[in-house]
């Protein structure tokens, strides 16, 4: 059975002190969840005293982001070992954001989830479609490009450390949720092209979150389709008893 992750991604918000707050508060309101993984992917500055806070909780720390390099002259990037560095044990990779506005490729992402991998940090990698994309009848075509080329390389193995995201780029930050039915159309989709790629047992194996206005109101129902193994969370994670109320979802 795989085991539900459910994520927050705080994006670009939260200073050092809200993090430390948001943990103190919240790790006592999901230390008594069974059978759920609990992660925070969060602002760079902040992750090393956030992991520091979230030490002996159930709550994993990861990055929003990193380098494909171990070091060099790439100024204002991080990279994969820095992350662990700081107390990460995954890193969010090809969030539609940084794809959108940051102009990175599935080229690029590919190289990021390679050099993760290798450092020690479990990858969740995302992927998804835009509105445009959804209405000309493309989504399968995006979403499947996104993982085949995001994932390209890998080893059958090394998929036991990654997760997939589907967020589909219109229901994130807009209130617009997919429907279950259409999360699961997809979700079903990704795990029949890995079943292709990498063979039925990582497929079955590897977990596939959710990720576009999940809120404490609709995460049931998402989670509650077969092919979703958990939620990556942006709005909704940012108040303790909004998370909280997230990853007590059963
Ligand atoms: P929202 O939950 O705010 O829609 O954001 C989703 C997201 O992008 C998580 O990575």
């Amino acid at each position: 059975m795989r085991k539900p992750f459910i994520c927050g991604n705080w994006k670009m918000y939260k200073t050092v002190a809200e993090a430390v707050a948001f943990v103190e508060a919240a790790r006592g309101l999901v230390a008594g969840a069974e059978g759920v993984e609990i992660g925070i992917a969060a602002p760079a500055t902040a992750l090393k005293s956030l992991a520091d806070a979230a030490r002996g909780s159930n709550i994993r720390v990861g990055g929003e982001n990193c380098h494909w390099e171990k070091e060099g002259a790439f100024t204002g990037e991080i990279s994969p070992g820095m992350l662990l560095e700081a107390g990460c044990s995954f890193v969010v990779l090809g969030h539609s954001e940084r794809r959108q506005y940051f102009g990175e490729t599935s080229g690029v992402v590919n190289k990021k989830v390679k050099a993760a991998l290798a450092a020690g940090l479990d990858v969740i990698m995302c992927c998804g479609e835009t509105l445009a994309e959804r209405e000309a009848g493309k989504t399968a075509l995006v979403v499947e490009g996104h993982v085949a080329d995001g994932l390209a390389g890998l080893a059958a193995g090394d998929l036991a450390r990654v997760v997939v995201a589907y967020e589909p780029v219109w229901a994130i930050g807009t209130g617009r949720t997919a429907t279950p039915a259409q999360a699961q159309e997809v979700h079903a989709g990704i795990r029949e092209l890995l079943a292709r790629l990498f063979g039925p047992a990582a497929a079955e194996a590897l977990r596939i979150q959710y990720g576009g206005s999940v809120k404490p109101e609709n995460v049931g129902e998402i989670m509650a389709q077969p092919d979703v193994d958990g939620a990556l969370v942006g709005g909704a994670s940012l108040k303790p008893d909004s998370f909280a109320k997230l990853v007590n979802y059963r």
